[in-house]
């Protein structure tokens, strides 16, 4: 069983300046939403129990929106606006935060969390990354598919050739349906991308993750890449991707923005 999950949501939003200077990416609004709210309540429909959010100091935002306010609760009592109460009811899940000093990158966002995840298989869940399926929860999907394998599972999806760019890539050996081996794994291939599988922000891992993690060298950026630890582990043969069902959208792409806040506009009003 999985009952945690990490959000790292630390990060500086560089792509989607200017708005991230004062507003964070992951606070973005969805139809009245924030993003981050989106991914919260897929783990809770995932069955997460505990939740670590990884923020930094720009990022209080976050925490001000998962506490309660009595002063708005009151004057919602007082003014007769009981009914909108429910507008600002907390999500039933617990969740705590811890800080990354400086955005050293998503491995280290991660590295924070070993004392939260303690010995225990573990999610991750990039909030950038919104998932809609219809079917079962995005993490649940790979939430079952750990139970049956007991490997570190990766979600990922197909992606039209000019974007695998963009995205870690892996190279696949098909198990069955849309289940994986994990061979190896590039970032952000620039030229000949070992298949058009790109890696897309829902993970599941077992807790040796972190030696992995912790041997990491920072890349040229100075940044510690997760997918530097996935591509080690896949050495190991422990890893597998999914291929996962729904429709995925990157916040962090404008037309993608739009395109997510249409596809849940048209649904509402359908
Ligand atoms: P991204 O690379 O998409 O986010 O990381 P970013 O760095 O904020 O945005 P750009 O690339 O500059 O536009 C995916 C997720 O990992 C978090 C980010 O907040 C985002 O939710 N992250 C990234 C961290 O928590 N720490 C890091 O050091 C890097």
């Amino acid at each position: 069983m999985i009952r945690k999950a990490i959000i790292p949501a630390a990060g500086y939003g560089t792509r989607t300046l200017p708005i991230t200077k004062v507003l964070p990416k992951e606070m973005l609004p969805i139809c009245g939403r924030p993003a981050l709210d989106y991914i919260v309540e897929e783990a809770i429909r995932s069955g997460i129990e505990q939740i670590l959010i990884v923020v930094s100091r720009s990022k209080n935002m976050i925490l001000d929106y998962y506490d309660r306010s009595v002063e708005l609760e009151t004057y919602l009592e007082e003014k007769d606006k009981k009914h909108l109460l429910k507008e600002i009811s907390l999500p039933n899940v617990h969740i705590q935060y811890v800080r990354q000093s400086y955005a050293r990158g998503l491995g280290e966002a991660i590295l924070l969390g070993k004392q939260f995840v303690g010995n225990e298989p573990f999610a991750v869940m990039l909030p950038d990354e919104i998932i809609l399926s219809n079917e079962k929860q995005p993490l649940k999907q790979l939430i079952d598919m750990f139970t049956e394998v007991k490997g570190n599972i990766v979600g990922v999806k197909k992606m039209d050739p000019s974007q695998l760019k963009n995205y870690g890539v892996i190279q696949p050996k098909r198990l069955k349906n849309a289940q994986f081996q994990i061979k190896d794994i590039v970032e952000k291939p620039q030229i000949s991308p070992p298949s058009d599988l790109a890696v897309i922000g829902r993970y599941v891992f077992n807790p040796a993750i972190f030696a992995y993690l912790e041997n990491v060298k920072p890349d040229v950026g100075g940044e510690i890449q997760l997918t530097d630890a996935i591509k080690a582990m896949a050495k190991d043969n422990t890893s597998y991707g999914l291929e996962i069902e729904g429709k995925c959208f990157d916040i962090a792409r404008m037309s993608e923005y739009i395109k997510l806040i249409n596809y849940i506009w048209d649904s509402k009003e359908g």
